[in-house]
């Protein structure tokens, strides 16, 4: 079995502790001066994998020296994500992916992008209202821990439905290299451990999570062998069929035990699951096409819409820790989640402004607005009325990630997630599934921050079968015909400045992608009122300059685990896993 690459210094480890968003998002604060190393860069002419960890990426990486393609990759590395990095994502959860292939003649014709909403649904039986006590206060724990957090996971579907239109390998074969972590054991790291730590409680309480990810109640330590005997028999029963996690054996486990536990999920809700194909968001930056996920997601709007206002400002010359990109930038994050907070939600359920939010025009106004002296306070900075957005027209059509490239320059971006670290820290008995508890992204009352400090209203309240809104910003970026970049990022209500900044280090710093995903981030998601940097990162100087002009500046060590794979002027891909993680990135053919 493959090493697996531990974090090799202390304050890799307490960079990446802080990661967990399972706590309030500016809580993890530090004044220790660490400042983040710099990724490993790897190179290869054939193809790339990286993921947020080393033996997920070796699966996909053996799937592309079997002779599969990007999809095949991906899938097999999204199964053995869900094995040996369970607390983020897997089986149990959902997310978005984006594919691209390459045209036949890229002297005349763009990439084709297509995106799959495999996210989470809402039960049948969910209410508006599910998460207030008769006095009408919110519960919080409701909406993050136990059976009613749940959403009907997509992630089984979603491999099933890409391999079968694009796949090359068998499906079989995509799921060995997962069955074999869970019945062989992997060894956990000491990341899993701080994950695990945090979220003890909660699976206590759970006798199924509490048998497979504890010692008899106790946290394992970094380097013990996990083995997940249900998950490797299940897993085994999705390689025969995945249909069974919908309609067979599989869905009347978890459907009986929701039922056992008062949670809302039912066969029929299981049986009705279908991920759906939606037309990607694509913008022009610089010469630069930049495509994104659609909502359910708000990562693509968002990611452009600052992009757009952004627009012409000659960022390189600036400089990257110059205070006055650092202000523009977080000015335009404030404008962003503002407008994210009332516009977005489940297209299929509310009218989302995609066209106006992403319209030059209205990034211009929203431009005029910023003062490059002086900031504004959130409160001061209010969504557009739907009036005064309507006029902006749009002038032209266009928490694990994991990118892979093959040899014919197909990619694959996908984020997916269970939400929190350790889901809703339910696992349904006997299948091994641990389940996420991605119903707290919606708004679970009006004003009502979710785990992430976002706060949503109308658009985003919850409904019978809704999709709760989402910050994943799977990303392709092609430049006439020809693949530049992909790129993702975890992180909640971060992946949108985090993707953001990985993409500007490449298009606007030309950074190589090792540096890109390495480079101090910093955030703002216009409530609560604060601006993140990331500890050890920026100069005296420049967090001075930025409290000056009236920023409520918090430092705060690293977050994110991004990834990237970069293609260069000469064909050669370079990859890069986030140096705050244990991602690694592994060329084909080496
Ligand atoms: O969909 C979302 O925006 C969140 N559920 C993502 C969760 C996440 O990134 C957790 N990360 N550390």
């Amino acid at each position: 079995m493959p090493q697996i690459r531990f974090p090799k210094t202390k304050s890799q480890i307490l960079i990446f502790s802080c990661m967990a968003v399972s706590i309030s998002l500016f809580g993890c604060t530090s004044n220790s001066q660490k400042s983040v190393p710099l990724a490993e860069l790897k190179r290869s002419k054939e193809g790339m994998v990286v993921s947020a960890h080393p033996l997920a990426s070796e699966a996909g990486k053996l799937m592309l020296e079997k002779g599969g393609n990007a999809v095949d990759a991906a899938v097999a590395t999204a199964f053995a994500i869900s094995v040996v990095e369970p607390f983020s994502a897997g089986i149990g959860g959902g997310g978005f992916l984006l594919l691209g292939t390459p045209p036949e003649n890229s002297e005349t014709q763009q990439y084709k992008i297509r995106a799959l909403d495999f996210r989470e649904r809402a039960p049948k039986a969910a209410t508006r209202n599910m998460y207030l006590n008769e006095k009408g206060e919110v519960d919080k724990r409701a909406s993050l821990d136990g059976h009613l957090a749940v959403g009907v996971p997509g992630t089984v579907a979603r491999l099933y439905n890409v391999h079968k239109y694009y796949g090359k390998l068998s499906w079989s074969e995509l799921l060995k290299p997962a069955i074999r972590y869970a019945r062989d054991g992997f060894e956990v790291s000491d990341i899993f451990v701080s994950r695990l730590e945090r979220r003890l409680e909660v699976i206590n309480k759970n006798p199924a999570a509490r048998d497979i990810f504890t010692k008899d109640g106790e946290v394992y330590q970094p380097g013990d062998l996990l083995i997940q005997t249900d998950k490797a028999q299940t897993l085994e029963t999705i390689a025969k069929n995945p249909q069974s996690f919908y309609t067979g054996k599989i869905a009347e486990a978890i459907a009986t035990d929701m039922a056992k536990a008062g949670g809302l999920i039912t066969l029929e809700d299981l049986k009705d699951y279908t991920p759906i194909w939606r037309e990607p968001i694509c913008g022009k930056f610089r010469e630069a096409r930049v495509c994104a996920m659609p909502p359910p997601s708000s990562g693509g709007v968002h990611l452009l819409q600052i992009l757009n206002i952004v627009g012409e400002t000659n960022l390189q010359k600036w400089g990257r820790e110059n205070p006055d990109t650092i202000h523009l930038l977080t000015e335009a994050m404030r404008v962003a989640y503002a407008d994210r907070s009332k516009y977005l939600g489940d297209p299929d359920f509310v009218e989302v402004p995609v066209k106006e939010l992403t319209s030059l025009s209205y990034a211009q106004k929203r431009r005029e607005e910023i003062n490059l002296e002086k900031v504004r306070r959130s409160s001061e900075v209010e969504p557009v009325s739907p009036e005064v957005l309507r006029s902006h027209i749009w002038e032209s059509p266009d928490t694990t990630h994991l990118t892979v490239v093959d040899a014919e320059r197909n990619v694959i971006s996908m984020t997916y997630t269970i939400n929190g670290s350790f889901g809703a820290g339910v696992v349904t008995a006997g299948t091994g599934i641990l389940l996420n508890n991605e119903m707290d992204d919606f708004a679970v009352a009006p004003g009502v921050p979710n785990l992430y400090g976002l706060v949503g209203g109308e658009a985003n309240a919850i409904a019978p079968r809704k999709t709760p809104l989402s910050s994943m910003t799977p990303t392709i970026v092609t430049e006439n015909g020809r693949l530049i970049m992909a790129t993702g990022a975890p992180g909640g209500s971060t992946i949108i400045t985090t993707v953001l900044q990985v993409v500007l280090n490449v298009l606007e710093y030309q950074m190589n992608a090792a540096e890109a995903v390495s480079a101090p981030r910093f955030h703002h998601q216009w409530l609560p009122d604060k601006l993140m940097l990331e500890t050890g990162g920026f100069s005296e100087v420049t967090v001075n300059e930025l409290k000056q002009r009236g920023h409520n500046v918090v430092m705060r060590r690293g977050w994110g685990n991004a990834n990237v794979i970069v293609m260069d002027e000469t064909g050669i891909l370079e990859g890069a896993a986030d140096p705050r993680g244990e991602g690694e990135a592994m060329g084909s053919g080496e």
